[in-house]
Order: C-alpha cells, then sequence, then structure tokens
C-alpha cells in the first residue's frame, strides 16, 4: 500500500516536472534527451495585428457577448443571439443587419430579483441567449438565460420578432450564462445538454415531444459534473443495411470514475450518444434514455505521458456516410493557470466500434471490464431490423433484463484513440477555445484540411495539415483586448469565418492571399487558398483560369524564379571603433537571418567576431578596416535562401566631412537611417519632438559637442527604460497568465517575443521604429517605418515580428553551437531610438556609455524581478492544484 502511494507519487511528480519542462523553458533552448516526433510547439509563420487584418466586416450591437450563432447560408444570413437582443445580419457582410434586432432582455423585476440572489449585475443578470436554431420553415426556436429565470419563444423568421407566448426554459436552458451548454432542434424534437439549474446534476435531454427523456442519477450516476461544449446529429439510418436509428453525439469533459493513472487527473473527456427513436424504457428505465452510452475521448502525447482531458470544443466534418465522419477537438490540461492545446482527431467509425466493444462495470466500488455475458439484444443499441425482427419495434419494447443490464452500464471499456494514436498538434502558451475546419483542394490536386483556431485572448490561427504534419500560416489578431473567442462559425460557401466575442462579432476571410507580397512569401506560406500569378498572390478559387498559378503547399519552395531585383541597396560610411547596425528585418517567424560578407558566409559570429547577429538585422561592433566590404542579408525558409538587403560598408579612420548627397541612397524615402556618432553619412529625418540639439548638429559640429551625447544618451536611454518598464508592466498586468516564463538564468530574453522559436537567431532584438501590424510592414523588400504619430514604440507580449523590444541582457546559450558563444558575450551597445518620428538609430560606441551599464543593470534586475514574481506565483499554484 505504501509502495504503491509511493509510486505513484513519484510518477506524479515525473510527469509534473515533464509537464513543467515542456511547457516552460525546454523545447526551446533545451534539447530533450530524445527527439520528440511531435512538434510542441507549432510556430504560427507570419503575426497579423488586428490593424493589418484585411477584407474583415465587423458588427457591434447594443448589446454584447455574440455568442450564439446560426449560419443560413441558403438565405444568406446569420443570426446571431447576444446578451438581451437577437440580431439578423447579412452573412456576405456582417456589418449592417437586415432587420431591425429583436430587444428581449430580462424585465427589471426579474434583474432584481436577481441581484437579490447575489448574482453579478455586469455579467449574469440579463438574458444572454443560449439556443437559436432552426424550428422550421418560418420559425426558429431560442432560449435566454433571463436573469437566472430561463425563457426560450419562437421567433417568426420573416418578420424577425418573437411569435407567441413565452414558453418556461427552466428545462431546456441553462440558469449561468458561463455553464457549458448544448442543443439541437432536430425534425421538430429538442435535445439539449448542460447542468440546467444552480447545483442540479448534468442531464442530457429530449425536451419535447413528450415524453421527454433524462439520463439516469441512480444507482449508477451517468454523469459527473459534466461540462458540455458540443453535439452533433449523425444521419446513421440513411443508407443503413441495419436499419439503423439516426444518432446524436454528446462531447464534453465529467469527472473521472475510473481509477485515474495519476491522482492529480481526475477529469476526463468523453463522447456519449443516443438514438434519435428512443422513446424510454416500460417499466425500467421509464422517461430515461435507453441507448445511453459513453466513452473516453483520449488526447496524450505518449512520449510524455501527458494527458490532455479538458474538452475545450469540438468540430465535426460531415462525410457521406456516418463513420467516415471526422471529429477535431481542442484539448486543454486541467491545470487552468498553464496555458496549452491540442488537436486530436477522431473517425466516427471508431468511436462506433468502441460503443460496440466490451463495457465497464462498478465491482467492489470500482470500475472494472465487464467480461460476463452481455444480454441480447444488445443493451444502449438502437431498435435496428434486428430488434423488429424479434418483434422489438420500440425501446418500450425492450425486455426488463436489457434495461437493467444497460442503466448499470453507460461506460465502455474501450477508449476512443486520436486518428494516428496522437494529437495533430500541440501548442504550449496557446489556449485555444474554439475551432472550425474546412478541406481546400490546392493545385496540387490533394484535399487540404485547414483549421481556423480561436484562442481565449482574440487571436485567430490559420493552420493547413500537410500531410500530417500542421503548420500555422498565419496568426491573426481580431479583438484587441485581448477577449476571448465566443462563438465561431465556418462558411465554405462564401469561404467566410464568423467569430463572436464580448465586444462584437467579426466576419473574415478564410484566406487574405493580398498579405503575401511576394513570390516567395506566397510559396513559403503554403497556404492552399493561394496562388501566385506573375505579379500578385492571389486567392486560387477566385480565378478560372489557373495554369500559371504557382504554389507548392506540400513543400513550401518550388516555383519561384530568382529575383533579386528587389532587394534593398544601402550605403554607410563609418568611422572606425564605430557600432553600425544592418537592418534586415525576416517577416516570417519560421525564417532565419543568413549573412554574406563579399561572398563569404559571415559563420562563428562569436564574440571576438565583432558582430552580433539580431532577428532584425547584424550589428558591427567597433567597426575595422576588415569589416568593410558588401554585405547581404537573406531570409532562409524551406531551406531556400533569399535577398533581402545590400549594404555597401566603408569604414574609415578619420572623420569624414559632412553628409553630402552622393553619400544618399536613391530613394529619398529611405527606410532605416542609421548614422554612427563618428560618420553620420544619411540625411537623419527632423525631430520635431525633442528639446535636444538636433542629431545632425551633434553629430557634425566640433568634437566639443560630443561631450554632450553621452548625457543626451544616458538621459534619452532612462527615459525609454522607464517607458519600456511602464509598458511592459501595465502589459503584464492585463495578461497575468505567465506564458512566457523565463528562468533566471537564462536572463531576460527577447520581450513579447521570447515564445517564438526562432530563439537560436534571436539573441539580439534591437529597437526599431516600425510600426506595429501597419500594412505598410507587408512589404519584403521595401518595409517603410515612416509611422508618423506612431511615437511610442509598444512592447507587446505574445507578439513576434513587429515588437521592438528594449536591449537585452545576456542571452540564454543556444543548442547551435555556430552561434553559442555569441550569444552569451557582452551586451552589445546600447540602442536607442532618438527619433521617434523618423524611426533613426543612434548606436553610442562602447565607450562612450559610461552612464549606460548601471542604468542598465537595473533595467535588468527590475525586469527579471517581474518575471520571478510570475514564475513563482506559476509554481505555487501548480503544486497546489496537483496536490488536491
Ligand atoms: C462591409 O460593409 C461595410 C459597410 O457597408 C464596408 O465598409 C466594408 O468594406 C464591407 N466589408 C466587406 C468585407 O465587404
Ligand atoms: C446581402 O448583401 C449583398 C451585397 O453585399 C446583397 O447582394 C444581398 O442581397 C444581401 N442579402 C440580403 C438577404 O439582404
Ligand atoms: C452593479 O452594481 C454596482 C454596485 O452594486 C453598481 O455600482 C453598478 O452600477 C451596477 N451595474 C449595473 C449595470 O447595474
Ligand atoms: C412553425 O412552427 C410555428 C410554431 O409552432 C407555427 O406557428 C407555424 O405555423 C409553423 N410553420 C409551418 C410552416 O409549419
Ligand atoms: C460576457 O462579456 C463579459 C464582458 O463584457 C464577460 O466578462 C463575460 O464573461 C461574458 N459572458 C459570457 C457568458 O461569455
Ligand atoms: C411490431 O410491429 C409489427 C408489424 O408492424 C407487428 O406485427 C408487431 O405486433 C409489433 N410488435 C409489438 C411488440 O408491438
Amino acid at each position: 500500500m505504501f509502495v504503491e502511494v509511493l509510486w505513484s507519487n513519484m510518477v506524479e511528480r515525473r510527469s509534473i516536472l515533464l509537464l513543467l519542462l515542456l511547457l516552460d523553458s525546454v523545447s526551446q533552448q533545451w534539447a530533450f534527451p530524445f527527439s520528440p516526433s511531435l512538434d510542441l510547439d507549432v510556430t504560427p509563420r507570419t503575426t497579423v495585428f488586428s490593424t493589418g487584418v484585411t477584407g474583415s466586416a465587423r458588427f457591434i450591437g447594443r448589446s454584447r457577448n455574440y455568442s450564439t450563432l446560426l449560419l443560413e447560408e441558403e438565405a444568406g444570413l446569420l443570426f446571431v443571439g447576444g446578451r438581451g437582443a437577437v440580431y439578423a445580419l447579412n452573412c456576405s457582410n456582417i456589418s449592417s443587419p437586415i432587420k431591425p434586432p429583436i430587444d428581449w432582455d430580462a424585465s427589471p423585476e426579474q434583474k432584481k430579483l436577481c441581484l437579490n440572489k447575489g448574482r453579478d449585475n455586469q455579467t449574469q443578470c440579463y438574458n444572454h441567449i443560449r439556443f437559436l436554431q432552426r424550428y422550421n420553415e418560418t420559425h426558429l426556436y431560442a432560449c435566454g438565460t433571463n436573469a437566472f429565470r430561463p425563457l426560450c419563444a419562437f421567433i417568426d423568421a420573416e418578420r424577425f420578432r418573437l411569435s407567441g407566448g413565452l414558453d418556461d426554459g427552466r428545462d431546456r436552458c441553462p440558469y449561468d450564462p458561463a455553464k457549458g451548454f448544448t442543443g439541437l432542434l432536430v425534425d421538430g424534437e429538442m435535445f439539449t445538454a448542460s447542468q440546467y439549474e444552480f447545483r442540479s446534476s448534468p442531464d442530457i435531454r429530449r425536451n419535447f415531444p413528450f415524453p421527454t427523456l433524462r439520463t439516469e442519477e441512480a444507482p449508477t450516476r451517468w454523469l459527473l459534473e459534466a461540462d458540455f461544449v458540443g453535439s452533433v446529429l449523425l444521419r446513421e439510418s440513411i443508407n443503413s443495411s441495419t436499419g439503423d436509428d439516426d444518432k446524436i453525439y454528446f462531447f464534453f469533459t465529467e469527472r473521472s470514475q475510473e481509477q485515474a493513472a495519476y491522482p492529480s487527473q481526475t477529469r476526463v473527456a468523453r463522447v456519449a450518444r443516443v438514438c434519435k427513436g428512443d422513446w424510454g424504457g416500460q417499466r425500467t428505465l421509464q422517461r430515461k434514455w435507453t441507448s445511453f452510452l459513453k466513452a473516453r475521448l483520449l488526447c496524450s502525447v505518449p512520449e510524455y505521458e501527458l494527458h490532455l482531458n479538458v474538452l475545450r470544443s469540438v468540430f465535426v466534418l460531415r462525410a457521406t456516410d456516418a463513420g467516415s465522419s471526422v471529429l477535431f477537438a481542442v484539448f486543454g490540461l486541467e491545470w487552468k493557470n498553464i496555458k496549452a492545446s491540442a488537436i486530436c482527431h477522431y473517425t466516427f467509425s471508431q468511436v462506433q466500434q468502441v460503443f460496440e466493444g466490451p463495457f465497464m462495470e462498478v465491482q467492489d466500488s470500482k470500475w472494472r471490464e465487464f467480461t460476463g455475458k452481455v444480454p441480447e439484444p444488445r443493451p444502449g443499441s438502437c431498435i435496428a431490423d434486428r430488434h423488429r425482427a424479434q418483434g422489438i419495434n420500440s425501446s418500450r419494447d425492450l425486455p426488463d433484463n436489457v434495461l437493467t443490464f444497460a442503466r448499470r452500464h453507460p461506460l465502455m471499456a474501450s477508449q476512443v484513440q486520436p486518428v494516428g494514436v496522437r494529437p495533430l498538434m500541440f501548442k504550449r502558451s496557446v489556449n485555444y477555445v474554439k475551432i472550425a475546419v474546412h478541406q481546400e483542394a490546392a493545385l496540387d490536386g490533394t484535399v487540404y484540411t485547414v483549421l481556423f483556431l480561436g484562442t481565449d485572448d482574440g487571436w485567430l490561427h490559420r493552420a493547413v495539415d500537410i500531410h500530417g504534419e500542421m503548420h500555422i500560416m498565419e496568426e491573426l489578431q481580431l479583438f484587441d483586448n485581448q477577449e476571448p473567442i465566443e462563438s465561431l462559425t465556418i462558411s465554405s460557401s462564401l469561404r467566410s469565418l464568423y467569430l463572436g466575442s464580448s465586444s462584437a462579432l467579426v466576419q473574415v476571410p478564410m484566406s487574405s492571399c493580398s498579405r503575401y507580397d511576394s513570390c516567395y512569401d506566397c510559396v513559403f506560406a503554403r497556404d492552399p487558398f493561394c496562388g501566385w500569378d506573375g505579379k500578385v498572390c492571389v486567392e486560387v478559387w477566385s480565378r478560372s483560369q489557373r495554369s500559371n498559378l504557382t504554389q507548392d503547399v506540400s513543400r513550401g519552395t518550388r516555383g519561384c524564379k530568382e529575383n533579386s531585383g528587389n532587394a534593398l541597396h544601402r550605403r554607410r560610411s563609418v568611422l572606425a571603433g564605430d557600432d553600425v547596425l544592418l537592418q534586415c528585418e525576416l517577416r516570417s517567424n519560421l525564417a532565419t537571418p543568413r549573412w554574406t560578407l563579399n561572398g563569404r558566409e559571415l559563420r562563428g559570429l562569436g564574440p571576438t567576431s565583432g558582430y552580433r547577429l539580431g532577428s532584425d538585422g547584424l550589428l558591427i561592433l567597433g567597426a575595422r578596416a576588415e569589416h568593410s566590404g558588401s554585405y547581404r542579408c537573406f531570409a532562409v525558409e524551406n531551406a531556400v535562401s533569399v535577398l533581402l538587403r545590400l549594404y555597401s560598408v566603408s569604414v574609415h579612420s578619420e572623420p569624414l566631412p559632412p553628409p553630402t548627397a552622393d553619400a544618399l541612397p536613391p530613394a529619398a524615402s529611405s527606410p532605416v537611417q542609421l548614422p554612427s556618432t563618428g560618420g553620420a553619412t544619411e540625411r537623419p529625418p527632423p525631430s520635431p519632438t525633442t528639446t535636444m540639439p538636433p542629431l545632425d548638429d551633434l553629430l557634425t559640429s566640433s568634437r566639443l559637442e560630443a561631450l554632450y551625447l553621452p548625457l543626451v544618451g544616458v538621459l534619452g536611454g532612462l527615459c525609454l527604460v522607464l517607458t519600456v518598464v511602464l509598458i511592459y508592466i501595465s502589459c503584464c498586468s492585463s495578461r497575468a497568465t505567465g506564458n512566457r516564463k523565463l528562468s533566471q538564468q537564462q536572463g531576460l530574453q527577447v520581450l513579447g517575443a521570447s515564445e517564438r522559436k526562432r530563439s537560436s537567431y534571436l539573441e539580439l532584438r534591437t529597437i526599431s521604429g516600425h510600426c506595429n501590424g501597419r500594412q505598410e510592414r507587408r512589404s519584403l523588400s521595401s518595409p517603410s517605418f515612416d509611422c508618423l504619430g506612431d511615437d511610442f514604440f509598444q512592447v507587446l507580449p505574445g507578439s513576434m515580428s513587429p515588437p521592438p523590444a528594449p536591449p537585452l541582457p545576456t542571452p540564454p546559450p543556444p543548442p547551435s553551437a555556430d552561434y553559442a558563444n555569441g550569444l552569451s558575450a557582452t551586451l552589445p551597445g546600447v540602442l536607442r531610438k532618438m527619433n521617434s518620428s523618423g524611426g533613426s538609430y543612434v548606436l553610442l560606441r562602447q565607450g562612450d556609455q559610461q552612464g549606460a551599464p548601471p542604468l542598465y543593470h537595473s533595467f535588468t534586475e527590475e525586469l527579471n524581478r517581474i518575471l520571478e514574481q510570475r514564475n513563482h506565483s506559476q509554481l505555487d499554484l501548480l503544486t497546489e492544484q496537483s496536490s488536491v
């Protein structure tokens, strides 16, 4: 006994350890002793901020919580249930309603009663529409929580108003707007599943017609604290050779009855099913389901014995025959404070097989597989031809022994394994909460499965299954306030997605190919919707002539001609000893930078090399004569190198004369200007905001004035540091998720970008002046940084490409030997953005910044302290929860 406890403790600890490793630091910086075959942190290729989302339409009504959607594609309508209102929108553009909304809120008296019951007047004491479905050709049926006294009503869809009286909704809609709930209206019959009333046990019901049916509570409780996320009707009677019935499947998480592998894992994901033609039993199981069966849905990462037990969302991709339909499910961990998601998929033939398999039974108050004789006809099955052959025409004709068995054996012994016996995708640091799936035929003739995943902080991920590997093409920020996606529905014919949150409803196209702005971008994206037509990236379906389109979903490499014509060319003339930043932003989070000098690869960028490599450029430290030459920056993605920038750097030992026109690059609107302390050769943009002497003067006038420079720099740096700290603190507190835990030895990594995968190249992220999410960024070859009015740079946690970050301290040693030393070396000169409107840079010489190191250290400490606190609270919570 003792040994058993000890053992289970050890196993438990191991799993927690693995979990910690898995979730927090490892997969980026630390190689597992064995190589995982599942990518544990799929990186979205591109990050699109809300200002860069194109082709979308938005609807904001008077209410909030747009959580119930009913899409009727043929009629071109999207019905929306919100808080206290129902809307009818045009599904080709939801921004303006077709009909005035139905205002249907709880009465003031009801709200008062709700308040008196101690409910939250901000969220709960309203009529939250939870159910909205088509009843017949002319009417919809809707139910709302009505400030904790649910009501239901018919809606005349044509005139769009409530029709007839209000029904008591207590047996068909939950009281609590946040309780898990699912329901279907099928052929005039209503099926729902929820925990309806406060303190009542959860139930799966047929609400009408008479007789109503429910689940059994004694002696065997069929559902334990079930939290429902979805349901689906499969018409299994169609073309059935056995005269089978249609079935309704319910998906939920419940408290585990079986012995758990780990004591901390108390919940399991389930699929349950009932037959649509069930009428309950005659004496036994009267007004109860005779066909209720449930089974566990498994979703585990086998290498780590990591079980994802909490079901968050499901989507069923229907096929012509029910068995080939596929269930896609989003799972999370039981520990609410750890963000992680897995997507598993299952075929319904597998689910059906499990329901045909052995039963579980309680023996000595433990659930074990039942090995005795199962009565005939098989308990839990629908009434089919073989029943009718025995004179059993309905569930009421079933013999008592069969019903008694069914009553005590609701649980199947086998578990439903996902296709491939592993998740399709695992993503740490992200909580997916809604899923929709679409299949798109690509130009290579393959039909690709595209997943649309809504997060709990207002983002949408578009991912494609490429021969069993998930590739996230884009992450899109749809809601600025980090609101969870509350609803998601998909129109395959309009190729549109509709996503509701607490503040708005958004319609976005399934693809926005025009965001890919070069042939390489279009092809590397591996987006089955998009092809390059020689000039622009277009939606393949929009073209009837497709032979001239270039697309390579399966590899993402082929089809583009070598074309370095767009690469931007810049000159840099600097004084020996200066630090120079050669800017080169990578648009894709999956690309890695590659630099050559005079055609030779720049390798081994160690501390003695005089270079630092960053995600947004190359830094030359203390330029020497041998640093002169022609630099090329390439983005390497899918093993293809694409030239982005050319720099001609000349290092002079004598100060140069004041800048002349000939040193200017051809384009007047040149992007990043990089004057350096000694030899500014490019015209810095005007600096309207500062009271400091203009940069030009400082840089070009007498050496004496250069004495001010350190002072100015220190003050500027101080301001900058304070701003960053403030912004960062506010960001942290508004996003208290701890999803980017950084360990102390690692020091601060890239702020806000640390969770991305580019890590081994990412030791340095300089302060750059481009605009977050601006569309201007879309241009690969000519990024424009003239974001006038964008006076502050932002630190955006959880965002990748654009967020500029403060100076970085010692980064962690990466796995790659090439960069190892360079990364752990001391910090390069501090970059400071001096002119916010023009995005110019001044790089102070290391020798110049006497004041900087202490400043810098306190900055590090400050941020480390914040992160440390987050660490601890996270760890505490974890142990607290896991010791339950
Ligand atoms: C939807 O309609 C609004 C207003 O009519 C318009 O501004 C918007 O561009 C339209 N959006 C789409 C995607 O058609
Ligand atoms: C929806 O809007 C489109 C144009 O955006 C229009 O052609 C169509 O008639 C509208 N549908 C309804 C039902 O009003
Ligand atoms: C909710 O109650 C608080 C205090 O009880 C009150 O200040 C607030 O105005 C109420 N809000 C609404 C929407 O009724
Ligand atoms: C649909 O149902 C409603 C409510 O029961 C009823 O009033 C209406 O006549 C029905 N319509 C049709 C076409 O059957
Ligand atoms: C409704 O929106 C509010 C924010 O406006 C949010 O706090 C609440 O959780 C939402 N309710 C549901 C049921 O999603
Ligand atoms: C079942 O239906 C068949 C044919 O309709 C009928 O002959 C038989 O008596 C019915 N059995 C029961 C038990 O009602």
